[in-house]
């Protein structure tokens, strides 16, 4: 879902090779080295990870290999051929105890995909000229997604149950990505939180996708995070806060309530066409 938007909204002044699992498995060391030896470049924007949540649970070394070990294997060839690295992390890393959390609290991860993503982070400090950009609730073109999953059910007469107590601030992709490139352009390093702005629970969220696409009249109940039905024990308040984004000169990026009018406009200008 990221990466196909890092690339379609690279600037001008950047030239960009999109790099997929046929041009290197990250779980391997040999291919990694190979690839990025070939392609030779200034700064790798490592978005690929195993993203499924409840699948880290049941396969937590598995989910380890994908997201902390193959992160060892691209900061260590950016390492050696001085390469930048951005390695894109998660609210996940926190418990969510006692958020929002800024760029210097402790996190403290409460499941496997956290623990893996942590793991992340620890591994991209190996190339000295790292940023890790956390971010949480992603949604845009290009991939399943909670928005896409929400109005899809709603369009085939499904009566909705969302979590009410699980509070984040969703970010839509290409939001994300033009912030990328924003912070790859002054050179920020260390840890940086990049989400679109305001926050919201997951019910609300839902409710306010299903208002823009003119599906109000749905049933929708909520229901605490202990009643879904899930093998992973999720953060409940890991709002991501930034406190670096103003003494890097960066915008913040807009409100969710714009950036999800513009994905449902065009979600719903597909379903008119089809
Ligand atoms: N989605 C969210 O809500 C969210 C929230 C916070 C942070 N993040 C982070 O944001 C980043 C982008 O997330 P996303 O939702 O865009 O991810 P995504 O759509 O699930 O895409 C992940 C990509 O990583 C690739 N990949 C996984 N394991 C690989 C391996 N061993 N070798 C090569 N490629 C591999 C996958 O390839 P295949 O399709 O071939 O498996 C897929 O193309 C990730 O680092 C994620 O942890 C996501």
């Amino acid at each position: 879902m990221l990466g196909q938007e890092v690339t379609r909204l690279a600037p001008r002044w950047a030239n960009v090779v999109p790099l997929t699992r046929a041009d290197a498995d990250l779980t391997r060391a040999d291919e990694v080295r190979a690839c990025l030896t070939e392609v030779g470049p200034d700064v790798v924007v490592h978005c690929a990870a195993w993203t499924d949540v409840d699948g880290a649970s049941r396969e937590p070394a598995a989910a380890w290999e994908a997201n902390a070990e193959a992160t060892g294997h691209v900061a260590d060839v950016c390492s050696q051929i001085g390469a930048r690295l951005l390695y894109v992390s998660t609210d996940y890393v926190f418990d969510g105890e006692d958020g929002p959390y800024v760029e210097s609290d402790r996190p403290s991860p409460i499941n496997a995909y956290g623990k893996s993503k942590l793991g992340g982070e620890e591994a991209a400090r190996r190339c000295e000229d790292h940023l890790i950009v956390r971010t949480q609730w992603l949604y845009g073109p290009g991939g399943r997604n909670f928005v896409a999953a929400i109005l899809d059910a709603a369009r085939s007469g499904r009566s909705l149950r969302v979590v009410n107590n699980e509070y984040g601030r969703p970010t839509y992709t290409p939001d994300l990505a033009r912030g990328i490139w924003r912070v790859l352009q002054v050179r920020a390093r260390g840890i940086l939180h990049l989400t679109n702005s305001r926050s919201c629970s997951r019910l609300r969220f839902a409710q306010v996708a299903l208002e823009m696409a003119g599906l109000e009249n749905v049933q929708i109940r909520g229901i605490p995070s202990e009643q879904w039905d899930s093998p992973t024990r999720r953060p409940l308040n890991a709002i991501l806060r930034s406190e670096r984004m103003e003494e890097l000169g960066i915008e913040p990026l807009r409100p969710w309530r714009e950036a999800l009018r513009e994905y449902v406009n065009i979600l719903t200008t597909r379903w008119a066409h089809a």
